[in-house]
């Protein structure tokens, strides 16, 4: 039996804005609960759950302040524990954040490291008696000072986000606790939040600029030697116990420094914002970029594929393309070579939400960008842009289950804002309609879960012509062909050049019939998956021998 991630497909729940439960206006274990079903039904095999922790909530739970509790405002212990067996009942597995880097100015050690330079714990925390020009990722200085003890401490965040100093061992023990103590309640799994920042380098030398981005490049807080061992140390660590699963977020897009992250005796894999987290759409380069990843990956690597998250727009917003283009960018991420990770919502083509009023933004880096700009005597409608370009609040607006009040979400006004068009893409209306997105991502899931080639066969023949991309999926059993048009125009593509038989068409994103011949058609910004074989719905193929 091969390892169970690597025929996965995990879905991102955004802990606050998936379902609410318990009527507070923010999702919760008791709201997870509730639509397990609904996630057993699209056909995922594994939760990505965000932070879900007691948190200050200064950057939504990545500041955590108990690693071994459950914030209440998402349940108790009791709750989390049915949420596992609930979930485990329907052979769905749960991977957890774990935000290793940085807790929150709250947590106790922080507290204790902050009483006074002399206090054991000081040492736990990275503090100087002078900054460097290292900036914040939010913005601004990354070191905060500290009046009592005239002493300046390292945030790589959120200045209520201080970095532990990993170079501390009783750090790392402390951390591996944690680790035991969710490995032992049952999780399958963790994402580790930034684990490239784990190290900073011991020279605390300034950052140098990079005038082509005009921005900081930060080449001394990030990936540093050092950060190696302490990478296998954990994932040895957690491989201990059997089965389990580390992916990690690893915001460096240098495929040289990116893929000696994951592998043997390393995390299983990490998420690749090379191809995650394109901006405009383009099809050459997002087919450039899995090409890249997939010569730099060795055999026991395998990418991630993922196109939105709490961290970004969501494709179906950045790319543009509408439906359509969302629905060629699904068939890629779930039949490619990868490990697929859905963001909520996705599934129903939920968009981005943008706000003209401030006060209704959440996200801190959206606040900071404009407090930032205020204080630089931008106008407010300058400011705004900027914030709203940096905010993330814009995919992390509650899950729409329905056109009720409140989307289905809550039973009161929600957390964030629930966007005014967002009411008419929602779960209800689209179920059991054969044209919807979610009938498409079910489609997929399902054709996904019955082939074997598409979740570990053999990645060939990736090519593009003219804004289509195909790629050919194959194992012992069966061949397929994924061939996605993203240009604006009918394609006609000889089958004849992949298959020897009969072809069956699978899946067509456009509901096209296949018609008799060798030449098929593929509509402009239609994804079509044929397979090598007969069957009900197949049509003759001349046999071909020139392959
Ligand atoms: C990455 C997380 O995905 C993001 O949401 C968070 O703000 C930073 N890490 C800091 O923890």
């Amino acid at each position: 039996m091969g390892k169970w991630w690597k025929q996965s497909v995990f879905y991102e729940i955004y802990m606050p804005s998936f379902k609410d439960g318990n009527g507070d206006g923010m999702g919760d274990f008791a709201g997870i609960i509730a639509k397990l079903d609904y996630l057993t039904a699209l056909g995922i095999d594994g939760l990505w759950l965000t932070p879900f922790y007691p948190s200050p909530k200064i950057d939504n739970g990545y500041d955590i302040s108990d690693y071994y509790n459950i914030d209440p405002g998402y349940g108790t212990m009791k709750d989390f524990q049915s949420f596992i067996q609930e979930a485990h009942k329907r052979d769905i597995r749960v991977i957890v954040d774990l935000v290793l880097n940085h807790t929150s100015s709250e947590h106790q050690w922080f507290q204790d490291s902050k009483s006074s330079k002399n206090h054991p714990k000081r040492d736990w925390y990275i503090w100087r008696d002078e900054p460097n020009n290292w900036e914040s990722f939010f913005g601004g200085s990354a070191w905060e000072y500290d009046k009592a003890s005239d002493q300046y401490y390292y945030h790589a965040f959120a200045k209520e986000q201080v970095d532990l100093n990993w170079a501390n061992p009783q750090v790392k023990k402390a951390m591996f606790e944690v680790m035991k103590f969710w490995l032992e309640k049952g999780v399958d799994g963790f994402r580790l939040d930034v684990i490239n920042f784990l190290k900073v380098n011991d020279s605390y030398k300034d950052n140098p600029y990079d005038a082509e981005k005009n921005e900081q490049n930060h080449l001394f807080d990030k990936d540093q030697e050092g950060i190696f061992p302490i990478i296998s140390e954990i994932a040895e660590f957690v491989h201990q116990y059997p089965d389990k699963f580390l992916v990690g977020e690893v915001g460096s897009e240098d495929l040289d420094i990116l893929k000696q992250y994951s592998g043997n005796n390393k995390l299983d894999v990490v998420f690749n914002f090379n191809i995650g987290s394109l901006g405009e759409f383009d099809a050459d380069k997002l087919f450039q970029q899995l090409v890249d990843t997939d010569q730099a990956y060795d055999h026991a690597q395998i990418p991630t594929l993922f196109f939105s998250s709490h961290d970004m727009s969501r494709h179906i917003s950045r790319f543009g393309g509408g439906e359509e283009r969302a629905k060629l960018v699904a068939t890629l991420m779930l039949t490619a070579k990868g490990v697929p990770f859905i963001y909520y919502g996705d599934e129903i083509g939920m968009k981005d939400w943008i706000t003209d009023d401030i006060t209704k933004m959440k996200d801190v880096q959206g606040l900071l960008a404009y407090e930032l700009g205020i204080q630089s005597n931008q106008s407010h409608e300058q400011a705004l842009a900027v914030a709203n370009d940096k905010s993330r609040d814009k995919s992390r607006t509650p899950m729409v289950w329905s056109s009720h009040p409140n989307v289905g979400f809550s039973t009161i006004l929600p957390w964030i804002t629930i966007p005014t068009n967002a009411y008419k893409i929602n779960v209800e209306n689209q179920q059991n309609i054969p044209d919807s997105m979610l009938s498409f991502y079910k489609n997929l899931l399902k054709l996904r879960k019955g082939h074997s080639s598409l979740k570990s066969g053999h990645y060939d023949l990736l090519r593009i012509e003219g804004e289509m991309l195909y790629f050919v999926r194959k194992d012992s059993i069966e061949k397929i062909l994924v061939v996605l048009n993203f240009s604006e125009h009918p394609k006609s593509l000889d089958v004849a050049a992949f298959f020897a038989s009969d072809v069956k068409m699978l899946l067509s994103s456009k509901r096209t019939k296949l018609e008799s011949g060798n030449l098929v058609t593929i509509l402009a910004n239609e994804a079509m998956i044929l397979k090598d074989d007969g069957g009900d719905d197949s049509v003759k193929k001349r046999l071909c021998s020139n392959l």
